[in-house]
């Protein structure tokens, strides 16, 4: 008798992972001549955990107290701390009540979706996106509706664009700074979206997993805009602590319980030591700015040596660590050029197509958050690359 699987699971793979494999393979296989693989694919800083919060979950793992279960919404004293991380960085004032501890910033997803909206609810997002906003709400029953932008907004989306959708949608997700363009909406232009979706019963869901990775306009948070949108950030970029899976959401007050109600169900609460060493890494400002200042430098020289290698067409990276080139003109779709790319000079990058299936082969997204002296070696590589082939030609 055949079993049934369900439709949640007919979902595409967060392809980014399987590009990570063949640069993983790439790696293993290559000889000890063979140049060092460059890793460009992957959105994960460098350097782990800042040394602060290591120290903290050392204690906890030596202490006497037992790492349990906690609250569903977090450590009352790590919801407190993010709840004042709001004051000291958009001079908010939070209640902490609002705050909800998640398993990073994907497992806010989830419980976001799933309080706000309905199986068949239309959510709209700017084409390149972050895939799994597109993956979990198909899963889930829900229906992304993408929105086509370019280099002409930034990649981000405008009130006309939703102005413009018939019927209008029920959820709106915005990123700022975006993955995979590196391009933000500037305090006003959030500040309009937010009014907006407020005022026409669209909810909107803010992804600020890349505030602190800013490099030249200041950041605003959704939150400032208004009371119905819900903010899903964590401590995986700007602390760099991926491998903890810890993050958070701020509330509005109506989806308050019904966001617990589901992460108690789901998740009872996110890893309890990844909380302490969390609450520790706010402490940790000074190392966590020097490397916000490394990333930056790394942008900066990726910027002036692209272009001359021939990647003309760049997003404007004002922050997270990425950078968008369009290689349209190349003629030579993205997958195929990311894997010649990895064959013939040992980068790995990531081909848009999992970032936008309709432009995404005219795209390829290169991450800078990997050691400094990586980026300088791929940027060297790339302009003997270009050499090569122009000489070829
Ligand atoms: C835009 C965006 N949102 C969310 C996530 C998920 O982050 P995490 O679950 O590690 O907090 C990522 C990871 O790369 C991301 O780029």
């Amino acid at each position: 008798m055949p079993l049934k699987a369900g439709r949640g699971g007919n979902i595409p793979p967060f392809r980014v992972m399987d590009v990570i494999a063949a640069a993983n393979a790439h790696a293993a296989a290559r000889g000890p001549q063979d140049p060092q693989v460059i890793r460009m694919e992957v959105g994960q800083p460098a350097r782990g955990a800042p040394h602060g919060a290591i120290a903290a979950a050392t204690a906890a793992l030596a202490g006497s107290h037992p790492l349990g279960y906690t609250e569903a919404f977090g450590l009352p004293s790590l919801r407190r701390r993010i709840a004042g991380h709001y004051g000291a960085w958009y001079s908010l004032d939070l209640c902490a009540d609002r705050i909800a501890v998640t398993t990073g910033a994907s497992g806010a997803f989830p419980l976001a979706f799933l309080a706000a909206f309905d199986q068949g609810d239309r959510i709209a997002m700017a084409a390149p996106y972050y895939p799994p906003y597109v993956n979990i709400l198909t899963a889930l029953g829900m229906r992304p509706v993408i929105l086509e932008t370019g280099a002409e907004t930034r990649f981000q989306p405008t009130v006309a664009m939703l102005e413009a959708l018939d019927p209008r949608p029920e959820g709106l997700i915005v990123a700022s700074p975006c993955n995979p363009a590196g391009t933000m909406l500037h305090p006003d232009e959030l500040a309009g979206l937010a009014r907006w979706c407020h005022e026409n019963g669209v909810r909107l869901v803010s992804d600020e997993i890349y505030h602190g990775l800013h490099y030249d306009s200041p950041i605003a948070t959704a939150a400032a805009f208004s009371p119905s949108a819900i903010v899903v950030n964590s401590f995986s970029k700007y602390f760099s602590m991926t491998g903890w899976r810890v993050g958070w959401m701020v509330l509005p007050a109506d989806l308050r319980r019904p966001a617990e109600r589901l992460a108690q169900n789901m998740f009872i609460s996110a890893p309890h030591i990844a909380q302490v060493a969390a609450e520790a890494a706010f402490d940790c400002t000074e190392e966590l700015e020097a490397r916000r200042i490394g990333y930056r430098r790394s942008r900066d020289l990726l910027l002036e040596a692209l272009p001359r290698a021939g990647f003309d067409r760049l997003s404007a990276a004002e922050g997270a660590f990425y950078l968008y080139a369009d290689i349209s003109a190349r003629h030579e779709p993205s997958p195929e050029f990311c894997a010649r790319m990895l064959r013939e000079l040992s980068i790995a990058a990531t081909p848009g197509v999992d970032f936008d299936a309709r432009h995404g082969h005219g795209f390829v997204r290169f991450s800078y958050c990997g050691g400094e002296a990586d980026m300088a070696e791929a940027a060297e590589r790339l302009l003997r690359w270009r050499t090569d082939e122009t000489i070829a030609r």
